[in-house]
């Protein structure tokens, strides 16, 4: 297993090596996956090995073409075509009826799959070249931040995987919007890279699940701990107004208050934009739980676009405080 640049290889490479049931972390718009041939039940339980994470816990499978969909989904509503081509390539999963050749495995025993086309040229590449379905969890350890740059991938997994993709940082920085379709009833399972307001102007309202308890997650990523630093981590409304120590971090969207001593400040858009803010999110993040601080202090973002999914992410990741044995 490499630990060296070696672990870093090329398009080609990276689909013989999924082909022969390897692990392979790939680049997407969103955050790193950790990739596995889906159609290989063998492969495909070395990625919850390698990231611990418990099997109920189902996998996005991953596909570079529209054409490709009859290979793992035996439904495609006209609300799915609706979505698909607006929003594919990019940040958002389908849920839908699964083809018997997804093994069990993937979706943990549902009978339906997640499948999405990542926007990323390389990746797509690789998926044409392996010629088969790839299902992808973020290449993270269970419950961890998720990496949007190869080298918290290899960080954070390097020792136990085959091979990393190097894509570069990813564009959208924050995981994808997962939306269950049932008949043509759309509900959403994770708000993500794709915001509420722009998928219900395009195909109208969507259900939203009341708050899911921990022991029977509509998505495992809905987790109440999830997403979450070492660091304990609170959210605030704003900015405080003094900090007791300079071993406390600050995550903020626009820092308006230069003057105060935080050990390390994170601003993540000098103009408050929330695509960029998701951009910048989890590096941000994975540079705070590197900097030795007690504390992490993140100011709760604007509830509308993107930052639905990034305050989603803050209470997964301050949950852990309190529950750090859900992991
Ligand atoms: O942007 C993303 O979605 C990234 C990239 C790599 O594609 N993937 C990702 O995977 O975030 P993961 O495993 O970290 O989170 C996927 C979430 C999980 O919470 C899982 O429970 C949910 O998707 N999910 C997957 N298949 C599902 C299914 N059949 N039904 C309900 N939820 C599902
Ligand atoms: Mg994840």
């Amino acid at each position: 297993m490499p630990e060296s640049p070696d672990a870093f290889v090329t398009v080609e490479r990276a689909a013989t090596c999924l082909q022969a049931g390897g692990l392979v972390a790939l680049p997407t718009e969103t955050v790193y996956g950790l990739g596995a041939n889906a159609l290989d039940p063998v492969a495909v339980a070395r990625i919850f090995v390698a990231k611990e994470r418990p099997f109920f816990d189902p996998l996005i499978v991953h596909v570079p073409d529209i054409d490709w969909m009859p290979r793992v989904v035996s439904e495609f509503p006209a609300v799915a075509l609706k979505l698909a081509e607006r929003f594919w390539p990019g940040p958002l999963t389908l849920v839908l009826p699964k083809v018997k050749s997804i093994p069990d495995l993937v979706t943990s025993g549902l009978s339906n799959v997640g499948v999405r086309i990542p926007d990323h040229e390389l990746t797509r590449r690789v998926l044409r070249l392996a010629n088969v379905p790839v299902a992808a969890p973020s290449a993270n350890p269970f419950g961890r931040l998720s990496p949007t740059t190869a080298e918290h991938v290899q960080a954070q997994l390097g020792d136990r995987i085959d091979a990393i993709l190097d894509g570069g940082p990813c564009r959208v920085g924050i995981e994808s919007t997962i939306l269950q379709i049932v008949d043509n009833g759309v509900t959403l399972l994770r708000p993500g890279g794709i915001s509420l307001e722009e998928i219900e102007a395009l195909i109208g309202s969507v259900h939203h699940p009341v708050s899911p308890s921990s022991e029977s997650p509509i998505a495992p990523g809905m987790l109440e701990s999830h997403y979450a630093p070492l660091t304990p981590l609170t959210i605030v409304d704003h900015v405080p107004s003094s900090v007791e120590s300079g071993r406390m971090g600050l995550l903020v969207l626009r820092n308006d208050m230069r003057s105060l001593r935080f050990g390390q400040l994170e601003e993540l858009s000098q103009t408050g934009d929330l695509v960029i803010a998701a951009a910048n999110f989890f590096q941000a993040l994975h540079r705070l739980d590197a900097a030795g601080l007690d504390e992490i202090i993140a100011v709760r973002f604007p509830d509308i676009g993107l930052g639905r999914a990034l305050n989603d992410r803050l209470k997964r990741a301050e949950h852990r405080r309190s529950d750090r044995s859900s992991c």
